[in-house]
């Protein structure tokens, strides 16, 4: 027998994207035969990238006699949008999202590689486990010895802490044992490598002048208003976890998602070194690296959002790569690392378009909503005072709102004119006094802001003295200043609150709310929001009154 090169093993990607999956395969020693994604700009993407054929088409409508013969590998992420608790709070068509998963599974049956690895996010691995059983969905597959594991990237060398389900039929220890060897990299690595005037890949170890890197345009540094709202969602999210702003560069990054606006949550968000003092989402290329592409690998989407989705959505090639490497049964110490593969790694051409990102908001829809929680009123789990607009056509109210409850039965009191007077009446004597004098400082706000244009002013669509945030802040102030003056009547506190709540929900219902010894536990800070909220909704509404008399009066001239 004439000994020659081993037999390169063949692979297909289905749900290629731009090729995630086929770059790791490639540069494993993994020929990748075809990729089937119906996304065009994805393809072609992956086609310039990874050189190999990509195919549009609509997997859903795919023939199975279309599929290629002698396939070793099969690789692919079914899309995640309706598994993923981002879309509608996790309640997305779970049926149809598990029709891409049985498309993926029929094909493995059909073309029976030896090797064959699904990515998706978390929550599939429950769900997988579930179906699998024999009455679920997923029951006819049961042979197949699906074995859904929830891996952290970040375990692979990665500057992220990306979790995703990886369900398949290799060796998982075999995988896990590549990752004792695997360095940590930081969100600083990647911004201090990129910001270079020679730039080498923290990751491939390639190097690129900064002329020829792509897709690093920095964009406006986020406005005060960005700045506040970003500060918002992230350290003060009414129901979800705290989280850093700006982002740390001393660790790896939470997830990068396929979509992140200047100012939601999920948006990474760092100090521009270059302007210390301001704030900055992260360029097209720092995710790119931050997802483990190599800084020659180009993104050929027409707009901004569009790289980003490409970006996001893809699984980590330097990660997939030791997928590939336990698809080859080989052993962690033969594994190359992934400096050593530069001359697979050159540049496309031509090389794509940089695309310019988003500018700040200009205008807002004119019904922009405004419901931010009152920082020093705020207790974590959903436990607010919220300054919130309300908007009928054209008319939008101002006020303040209270939740309290639990997610699933969400809780609120009417904060108005009556509850006001009757909290009031019952402090003794001295502390009304002190109570009274510190919301004269509150009335007097709002007596001179302005409040009838801070629509206008919030949705950026005209003039006007008083922006919203000038009123929650105001709000917080009132907040702190009332609370610490509860502070040596807790018992007092205890017993107004029980009292409202009664009296907001009648005595045989208020029993059974959900989350009231909360309330009792932090009873001055929920009395010194229904002080300040009540006291706030009165004085909107007279200026309400007042601004539309004012208005009747001149249209009479
Ligand atoms: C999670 S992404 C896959 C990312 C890919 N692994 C990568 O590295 O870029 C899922 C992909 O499935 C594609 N897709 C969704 N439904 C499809 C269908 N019926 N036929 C073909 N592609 C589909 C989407 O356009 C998306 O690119």
């Amino acid at each position: 027998m004439v000994k020659g090169k081993a037999k390169r093993l063949r692979a297909v990607d289905l749900y290629s994207g731009v090729g995630g999956w086929a770059l790791g395969l490639r540069l494993a020693g993994i020929e990748v035969i075809a990729s089937y994604e119906r996304w065009g700009l994805a393809n072609e993407t992956n086609f310039k990238n990874n050189q190999h054929q990509a195919q549009t088409v609509d997997i859903r409508r795919l023939s199975l006699t279309d599929l290629p013969p002698d396939i070793d590998i099969v690789v692919g992420s079914p899309p995640c949008t309706q598994f993923s608790f981002s879309n509608r709070g996790g309640n997305g068509d779970i049926d149809d999202g598990l029709e891409d998963i049985k498309i993926f599974l029929t094909i493995i049956d059909h073309l029976k590689p030896k090797y064959w690895a699904m990515e998706n996010v978390p929550r599939v691995a429950k769900i997988l486990e579930q179906e699998l059983r024999p009455k679920g969905r997923l029951s006819k597959f049961r042979h197949l010895n699906i074995v859904p594991k929830v891996i952290n990237m970040e375990s692979f060398g990665l500057p992220q802490r990306r979790q995703r389900c990886i369900a398949g039929n290799f060796d998982f220890d075999l995988l896990n044992s590549y990752s004792a060897r695997m360095p940590k990299r930081t969100l600083g690595d990647i911004v201090q490598a990129l910001a270079a005037d020679r730039v080498i890949d923290p990751i491939y170890g390639l190097a690129l002048n900064k002329c020829d890197l792509r897709d690093h345009v920095t964009e406006d540094a986020l406005s005060d208003e960005e700045i506040r709202i970003n500060r918002a969602s992230k350290i003060l999210h009414p129901v979800y976890n705290s989280m850093s702003f700006p982002d740390q560069l001393g660790r790896s990054v939470r997830t990068i998602t396929a979509t992140c606006t200047r100012v939601s949550r999920e948006s990474i968000v760092i100090e521009d070194q270059k302007q210390p003092g301001t704030f900055r989402r992260l360029t097209v290329r720092e995710r790119a690296c931050l997802q483990g592409f190599p800084i020659t690998f180009q993104f050929y989407g027409d707009s901004y959002a569009q790289k980003l989705r490409m970006v996001g959505n893809a699984i980590p090639p330097a990660f997939s790569y030791y997928v590939a490497q336990a698809f080859q049964e080989r052993p962690a110490k033969v594994v190359r690392p992934l400096t050593g593969h530069a001359e697979l790694l050159k540049t496309p051409i031509p090389p794509a378009l940089d695309a310019r990102p988003d500018r700040p908001g200009a205008r807002y829809p004119r019904n922009r909503t405004f419901r931010f929680a009152i920082p020093s009123l705020r207790l974590k789990s959903g436990v607010r005072f919220d300054l919130t607009n309300k908007i009928s056509g054209e008319h939008v109210t101002w006020e303040v709102a209270f939740y309290f409850g639990t997610s699933k039965s969400i809780q609120t009191l009417t904060l108005d004119d009556s509850l006001h007077s009757r909290v009031l009446s019952r402090l003794p004597g001295n502390l009304r006094s002190q109570v009274r004098a510190e919301l004269t400082h509150l009335i007097d706000f709002i007596r001179h802001a302005d409040i009838s244009n801070m629509q206008k002013v919030w949705s950026h669509n005209g003039p006007g003295l008083t922006r919203p945030f000038m009123l929650l802040d105001q709000l917080d102030e009132n907040g702190l200043r009332i609370r610490n003056l509860l502070e040596e009547y807790d018992l007092l506190a205890r017993t107004l609150v029980g009292q409202e709540i009664l009296l907001g929900h009648g005595k045989k219902k208020a029993l059974a709310l959900p989350g009231l010894k909360k309330l009792d536990r932090n009873a001055t800070q929920i009395l010194s929001g229904l002080l300040v909220g009540s006291l706030a909704n009165t004085e909107i509404s007279k200026r309400a009154r007042a601004d539309t008399n004012k208005k009747l009066k001149l249209a009479a001239g």
